[in-house]
């Protein structure tokens, strides 16, 4: 390879990418500070965090920080390090703390971050300054219908800018709730894979692949799911701008006119929700649950996959963690035993779907090693791409135009 130009003008083409993005261990640092540090990132939701004093303990990129709802309500993302001398101060996944103590020395902060005190304070006297030794902090934290992000640039766009059509998406799921709001308190599953993050990014919105990784789900279960990733459905791939991309399935849903398709259910199975759906949305009630929920990913790491959420977290080059829970929906009781146990047969320790894709993102890891060839090939559908009636680029569900909707926004960020 010759190296014109920028680096990542050299490596990212329209059509094609070049394998050492997936494995080059010093790309993977600057994509820790290019975007994880640089643009807003999924969190957690504010349902984890119902009462005072609640907090979790979530990844951001390689680290993890608290988040923690202190005694006036606020919501806080706070490092997970020590400010004496870089300790985990918080160990526990999740609790409810008016603060947190250091094992290391004994060193306790408040849930807002701030420093209450240290031990053997002589020692101190005169040289500490507790007001500047507090938890360091995500500087910027913002939610949109309850899902918290934080970012580290102070020059970033606000959230809902940053998010676009993207939040259009969001709201579609919500609305599947009769109070208009989802629950994150399912519980959480962690799936660890020897492979680059981006492998999972691009997956996510893959819709050439479910056809022959999932094709044996699809048939045991008897889902219709497949079908939409075919090359004659109507349902279409997205770039909804900022890095962010949907397989939107609601044109192929409105064809086939069910409600309760999306969830492969009929409304008989489930009248209570249905009934309370129709208190809220009236008319709009059919309409609503023919088109169901978004296949969204909001770049760079929150999956909205119909019924759950997957986060990505980044390990290492060669190292992410999936983080994923079933969506729960306020006021929905007679649906959420349902989401769960879905969610259970399909990304559960014993479910089909994910450990297929797993076992994708992992050969791929091993594939792209190979030198000559040592590139990747993305333009399918570049020849039938279009752009829809509100700017935005589309193609067939199967057409590769969320993944270059990706690397077009990456090298964006990478060439800052
Ligand atoms: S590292 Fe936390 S108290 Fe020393
Ligand atoms: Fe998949």
């Amino acid at each position: 390879m010759t190296t014109t130009g920028s680096k990542y003008d050299e490596l990212i083409r329209p059509d094609r990418i070049h394998g050492s993005l997936y494995t080059d261990p010093e790309i993977f640092a600057d994509e820790m500070a290019k975007i994880f540090y640089s643009t807003w990132v999924y969190v957690g939701h504010e349902s984890e965090i119902a009462e005072v004093n609640d907090y979790v303990v979530k990844p951001f990129g390689p680290q993890t920080v608290i988040m923690s709802r202190a005694k006036d309500g606020s919501i806080h993302l706070l490092q997970n390090r020590c400010a004496h001398r870089a300790n985990l101060v918080c160990e526990a996944p999740k609790g409810n703390a008016t603060g947190f103590r250091c094992q290391y020395h004994g060193w306790t902060y408040a849930n807002n971050g701030d420093l209450l005190g240290f031990p053997y304070k002589k020692g101190y006297e005169g040289i500490a300054d507790k007001s500047k030794l507090g938890l360091g902090r995500v500087p910027r934290v913002e939610s949109y219908q309850g899902f918290v992000f934080g970012c580290f640039n102070p020059d970033a766009p606000p959230l809902l800018e940053h998010l676009g059509d993207a939040a259009k998406e969001i709201d579609r799921l919500v609305r599947l709730s009769p109070n208009g709001k989802i629950q994150l308190t399912a519980g959480w599953l962690k799936h660890k894979v020897k492979a680059n993050w981006k492998m999972l990014l691009e997956n996510e919105t893959d819709g050439y692949h479910p056809q022959f990784v999932h094709s044996s789900v699809f048939v045991s279960a008897e889902s219709g799911i497949g079908a939409l990733y075919s090359d004659t459905a109507d349902a279409v791939s997205r770039d909804l701008g900022n890095g962010h991309t949907e397989n939107d399935l609601r044109p192929e849903f409105r064809r086939l006119g069910n409600v309760m398709g999306w969830f492969g259910t009929t409304p008989d199975k489930v009248p209570n929700y249905i009934a309370k759906m129709r208190e809220v949305h009236g008319d709009k009630t059919e309409e609503i649950l023919i088109e169901g929920s978004p296949h969204l990913m909001v770049f760079p790491n929150l999956f909205i996959a119909e019924i759950q959420i997957f986060v990505i977290q980044p390990v290492a080059v060669d190292e992410t963690v999936q983080h994923v829970t079933a969506i729960q929906l306020d006021g929905g009781e007679e649906m959420n035993r349902r989401l769960l146990q879905q969610t259970i047969g399909s990304v559960g320790p014993a479910g089909f779907l994910l450990a297929d894709d797993s076992e994708m993102y992992e050969r791929n890891q091993r594939g792209v090693q190979a030198r000559d060839p040592e590139w990747l090939v993305i333009n399918r559908g570049a020849n039938r791409e279009r752009v829809d009636e509100n700017g935005k680029l589309i193609g067939y569900n199967t057409d590769e135009v969320p993944i270059r909707a990706i690397w077009r926004h990456y090298k964006s960020l990478m060439e800052k």
